[in-house]
């Protein structure tokens, strides 16, 4: 849609965007950048609604070549949040119209409300829907279907100090979701472990704040990562987990690093235990709790910068099949001392994230750990794409992961951990399965799987994105495709 969009305080825009609440007439501020009626008489055309999201063009004959009146809902409820939508259809708006320059007045309509908007967090929940909607990739589209264009540059601006830094921001963070969906996209024949590798040691050298170190081949025998070694071990492409690490120039007093483990398999055809009928399409979107990681890794580097350390874990495999594929009935022993007997090679992500969870244990001091992963089919189920699962017994790692929630838009919903979960994943020859016979609870199975892997009193979330990952059509500030869903909402819990 946009190959870029900048902020730029200079020069004057080609459009304005101003505020309209639904059943309202435009505010006297407002009224004032109307320079010949035109303004007020779009907003008294009867599709002028107001309603959130809602766009009414006027074409004023001076000044401005078009004015946007956009609709923010209700007066009485209105949430910043609602503007990432609505810098959707802005965007779409923008796009369509060939716009290259915009500039956003909201400020009056927000005078106009009780109480105060906070601009600042109106600017960047529009950043980030104008960033998210501008997402293309079409990289892969060849000489049937392109057509040689190239997507235009928008330039914003804001009349308001605040919203203008919000929007860079947003636009900020939006980047780093975007950087996710471009390698969720990316099919699993180009995007190998090695080449998820690349790009992880590409973003370090942009970044002073970043550094990359790949543990691959005998080191991971070392290093006791059979997690990896297992569920990588059919595929000519090897295992490795990929460590990018974020310093700050100063650590806050106290601050202990921060670990984020990422699901990152390129592509999951179920091992031997092989996916069926149309259960394997869209696997090699199973690298997307890797992807949001990195993402979020991109806006900490880029926009975030928080004063303490941030250590992403990306657990990266192939799982696949040849002769030498892991089997069900093997039994493997993890880091932890800890024996998995393994019932099905399709419950491979969380055997690669123990091995993920095991090494910040162990090597990284965490303040505490987050993993994030496309686990099970199990929470596509119970939620759909409208909330992540979320499995935290930490009170306040869990606020603080609701709050981070919050300000992105993307949306957990908390799920349990119990110890009869745990029993169910008892195993009559090892210490567990990985997967138990019955299907009962099966993303919580996954859940209490992991939590044999988590050292006792380290606080730790465990976020099942096989939902949120993707939509299958187009909506508010995505299209069809993938969300990158994780990386904003991981870059404001680094944040708050
Ligand atoms: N990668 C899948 C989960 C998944 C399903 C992600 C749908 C995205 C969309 C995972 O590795 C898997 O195969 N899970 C199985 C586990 C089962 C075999 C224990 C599942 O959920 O069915
Ligand atoms: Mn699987
Ligand atoms: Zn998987």
């Amino acid at each position: 849609m946009f190959s870029s969009i900048s902020v730029s305080a200079r020069g004057s825009a080609q459009a304005l965007v101003v505020g309209q609440f639904k059943g309202q007439k435009l505010d006297s501020t407002t009224l004032k950048l109307d320079p010949d009626g035109s303004l007020k008489r779009a907003s008294e055309r009867s599709e002028a609604t107001g309603e959130a999201g809602s766009v009414v063009t006027a074409y004023p004959a001076k000044g401005y070549e078009r004015v946007l009146i956009l609709g923010l809902g209700d007066k009485e409820s209105f949430e910043t949040g609602s503007l990432r939508r609505a810098g959707g259809m802005i965007g779409r708006a923008l796009a369509a119209a060939k716009v290259t320059s915009v500039e956003f007045a909201l400020d009056g309509a927000f005078g106009s409300i009780k109480g105060s908007v906070d601009e600042a967090c109106a600017g960047q929940a529009m950043g980030e829907g104008l960033g998210l909607i501008g997402w293309v990739c079409d990289e892969f589209r060849g000489s049937a279907t392109s057509n040689g264009k190239a997507p235009g540059k928008l330039s914003v601006k804001a009349s308001d100090r605040d919203f203008a830094a919000g929007l860079k921001r947003g636009l900020g963070l939006a980047e780093g979701s975007n950087l996710a969906r471009t390698l969720s996209q990316t099919p699993p024949n180009i995007a190998t472990t090695t080449y998820m590798a690349q790009q992880c040691q590409k973003l370090a050298r942009q970044f002073d704040s970043l550094k990359c170190t790949v543990i691959k081949g005998a080191q991971l025998e070392k290093e006791k990562l059979q997690g990896l070694i297992n569920v990588g071990k059919a595929s000519v492409h090897p295992p490795c987990l990929i460590r990018l690490e974020y310093t700050p120039k100063t650590v806050a007093r106290g601050a202990k690093p921060v670990v984020f483990v990422g699901k990152t398999m390129t592509y999951d055809s179920g091992g031997l235990s092989i996916k069926v009928g149309g259960g394997m399409r869209g696997m090699k979107r199973d690298k997307d709790g890797g992807c949001a990681v990195i993402g979020a890794m991109h806006a900490i580097a880029s926009v975030v910068k928080p004063k303490q350390k941030v250590v992403a874990l990306l657990m990266c495999a192939e799982n696949s099949i040849s002769d030498e594929a892991y089997r069900p009935d093997d039994v493997i022993t993890f880091r932890n001392g800890v024996t998995v007997e393994v019932t099905n090679t399709d419950a491979e992500g969380r055997l690669v994230l123990a091995d993920g969870l095991c090494w910040a244990c162990d090597k990284e001091k965490p303040g505490y750990i987050v993993d994030v992963a496309t686990l099970t089919g199990g929470i596509v189920v119970a939620l759909g794409s409208t909330y992540a699962g979320m499995w935290c017994d930490d009170d306040d790692l869990r606020a603080r992961v609701e709050e981070a929630s919050d300000r992105s838009g993307e949306r957990v919903w908390r799920m349990p951990h119990h110890s009869e979960y745990r029993d169910l994943m008892k195993s009559p020859v090892a210490d567990i399965v990985n997967s138990a016979p019955v299907r009962a609870a099966h993303p919580i199975q996954g859940a209490a799987f992991l939590s044999h892997f988590v050292k006792e009193g380290t606080p730790w979330v465990h976020l099942d994105i096989a939902g949120t990952h993707a939509v299958d059509k187009d909506s508010g500030e995505y299209v069809a495709g993938p969300t990158g869903f994780g990386a904003r909402l991981l870059a404001e819990l680094v944040a708050g």
